[in-house]
């Protein structure tokens, strides 16, 4: 595996890569876990060789975010890269990104204005610009991401069209512990007792799928009862819960398939989020 920390080095090695080769690009912020191996995967299934970048970036952290903090385990995620064969392993630094400033320049799909961007209103355009950056410096024919994070995919294959980048972007379906919690860097910060509690986020949107799926009652007060029940069960604050169209990330108040409830709750300073197809 290359490990190159300019994109100087990266041209270099790229530059050394069959020409007609289709390349596989998993953009991430490190701390990696089964959920980004499983993006390495598809990639390796899909391209002849896999480009991984570890990035944190700090234009998608807000004032008083977890930027600082954020996990950062370097010797640990190249051996897992290496052990998944991947090409090439990017770990550009901030001059490489943001050589005019550090500062996001990308406007993100006005969509980037519900549920995560009404909490974190920095975090899409940060997620654009870094991601259009690794993009313009990869020059990857097929991009992968997680569906956990289902809006930010979904604001990546706006932008991705806006800009007419010919680059296929590939959705990957969310890894869960046997118990349902979705993978993610920031279990990490979950202490034993919080973990315990973490895993009712995935029971309650379940039930929420059930019961709109059963037409029983609206969907807006499924949503409603699993916000009081997650409340009860431990978790401090509830950002959202909601029910959108999954090609549009529209609100929808009735059952109807080709849904997806969304979710966004706070336990011990830890912000989970999850997100279930309605079908
Ligand atoms: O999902 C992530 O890890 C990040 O938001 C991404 C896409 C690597 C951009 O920094």
């Amino acid at each position: 595996m290359h490990i190159c920390r300019s994109k100087k080095e990266l041209e270099g090695v790229l530059a050394s890569i069959a020409p007609d080769s289709k390349l596989g690009f998993v953009p991430t912020m490190g701390a990696l876990h089964e959920g980004h191996l499983r993006l390495v995967k598809e990639a390796q299934q899909r391209c002849d060789a896999v480009i991984a970048s570890i990035f944190v970036n700090p234009t998608q952290f807000g004032e008083g975010e977890d930027l600082a903090r954020y996990p950062r385990q370097e010797e640990a995620d190249a051996a897992l890269l290496e052990a998944e064969d991947v090409t090439v392993l990017y770990l550009p630094d901030a001059g490489d990104i943001y050589p005019d400033g550090v500062r996001a320049d990308v406007t993100p799909h006005a969509m980037s204005k519900v549920m995560e961007g009404v909490f974190r209103p920095q975090f899409f355009a940060g997620v654009c610009t870094v991601v259009k950056r690794l993009f313009e410096h990869v020059k990857p024919d097929m991009a992968f991401f997680g569906e956990k994070d289902f809006q930010q995919l979904w604001i990546i294959k706006q932008m991705v069209e806006e800009f007419s980048l010919p680059i296929g972007i590939v959705a990957v379906p969310t890894q869960r512990e046997v118990s349902g919690l979705a993978l993610s860097s920031r279990n990490q910060y979950l202490t034993d007792a919080e973990r315990k509690t973490a895993r009712t986020l995935y029971a309650a949107l379940k039930n929420v799928v059930e019961v709109v799926m059963a037409e029983e009652s609206p969907p807006d007060a499924c949503c409603k009862l699993a916000k009081a029940r997650l409340l009860d069960v431990g978790f401090e604050v509830v950002d959202y819960i909601e029910y959108r169209r999954e090609d549009t990330l529209e609100l929808l108040d009735r059952f109807q398939p080709g849904g997806r409830l969304f979710a966004a709750a706070w336990l011990g300073g830890t912000r989970l989020i999850d997100n279930l197809a309605v079908r």
